[in-house]
């Protein structure tokens, strides 16, 4: 079969996206998400209310990715899924899914680590974007993961540093529900934060050694200090909302570019990529921008509809893994923890 004229569908359901797209050999031809509404009124993802959604939304999701890359599914030429790592009902849907799928058309599976996903999007064929070359370091920061991880080919990763608790993005919208705002709350913050003074308060950065995060005691920071400010001032959030928003945010970049310095310093690689939903954030985006004039960095950011969680970055790695011919038997089985 000639490696020009592949067709894969890519599947992703490991968290509250349930998400399908076809890629033409490098190409997305459609990406389709279904979000999970319920969540907001519960501030958070509830993991029983995830996977009946995703069993509701799994079909019709793939029928209109097939549909708006006007294909059929006998032209498909494997399935690519998330196997992990994630929530385990959500990805048991995701996964029994394309196994029926693959053994229905009798095409191989491919079964896809999420967290390669949200890195190796970056290999995605986009007019105008370039392409990280190897090696460089790839920071993915979401509402459920923050590591920093050494690329030095597509399979060839290392993890060399991650949060010991809480995501960067828990971190944002943690903060936001102390603050009365709604879930989630990074783009809030975000908004507000470029009205607000980011020195306005100071909030200390966690000490935590070499390369990993930790975000859960700067959440009871930012609980402790609302709660003081609002003893002595009722109206304390309310009249400083874009402030404390500001220095929240200010305190967050601060942590995530100190480590990414230490990483370039540790491993004199100067490439730098970033995926997750919280990579949207304008803060980061300028302080990489500003670490290119500073550090001598260059700095990747994929298009967001790649970049928070989808199945294009699915579909890209099952390309890549068809391509080597790296196929999954018919009795894998999803992995909450699966590991880089
Ligand atoms: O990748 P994503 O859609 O889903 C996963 O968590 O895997 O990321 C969602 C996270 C949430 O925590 C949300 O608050 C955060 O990304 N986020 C942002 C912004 N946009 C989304 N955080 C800060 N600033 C933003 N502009
Ligand atoms: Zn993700």
């Amino acid at each position: 079969m000639s490696s020009q004229n592949i067709y894969i569908l890519g599947i992703e359901s490991s968290c509250d996206d349930t998400a399908a797209s076809i890629i033409y050999n490098g190409r997305i031809l459609s990406n389709v998400i279904a979000s999970q509404k319920i969540h907001e009124e519960y501030g958070g993802v509830v993991p029983e209310l995830a996977s009946r959604a995703h069993q509701q939304n799994i079909v019709p999701v793939v029928h209109q990715a097939l549909e708006k890359a006007s294909i059929t599914k006998d032209e498909l030429h494997a399935i690519a899924f998330t196997k992990g790592p994630g929530l385990m009902g959500s990805l048991l849907v995701g996964t029994s899914f394309a196994k029926s799928l693959a053994y229905g058309l009798n095409i191989p599976l491919i079964d896809v680590n999420h967290m390669q996903g949200h890195i190796l999007a970056h290999y995605i064929d986009e007019d105008g974007y370039k392409k990280p070359p190897f090696p460089f370091l790839a920071m993915t920061i979401s509402g459920g993961h923050t590591q920093i991880v050494k690329v030095d080919h597509y399979f060839d990763m290392t993890v060399i540093g991650e949060t010991i608790d809480d995501a960067v993005g828990e971190a944002f919208d943690k903060s936001g529900k102390i603050l009365g705002l709604g879930y989630p709350a990074g783009p809030e913050i975000d908004k507000r934060a470029a009205l607000g003074n980011p020195k306005a308060f100071k909030f200390t950065k966690p000490k935590v050694d070499g390369l990993n995060f930790s975000f859960s005691g700067f959440k009871t920071a930012v609980l402790y200090f609302i709660q003081r400010e609002v003893k002595a001032n009722p109206n304390f959030i309310e009249e400083n909302l874009n402030d404390i928003c500001a220095s929240i945010q200010y305190t967050i970049i601060g942590i995530l570019m100190d480590k990414l310095k230490l990483a370039t310093k540790q491993t004199g690689i100067n490439h730098i990529a970033i995926g997750g939903g919280v990579s949207a954030n304008s803060g980061i985006r300028k302080a990489l921008k500003d670490g290119e004039q500073k550090f001598g960095w260059t700095t990747y950011i994929p298009k967001f509809e790649f970049t928070t969680d989808n199945a294009a970055m699915i579909a890209i790695v099952g390309y890549l893994k068809f391509l080597d011919g790296d196929f999954a038997e018919q009795n894998v089985v999803a992995s909450a923890r699966l590991k880089i």
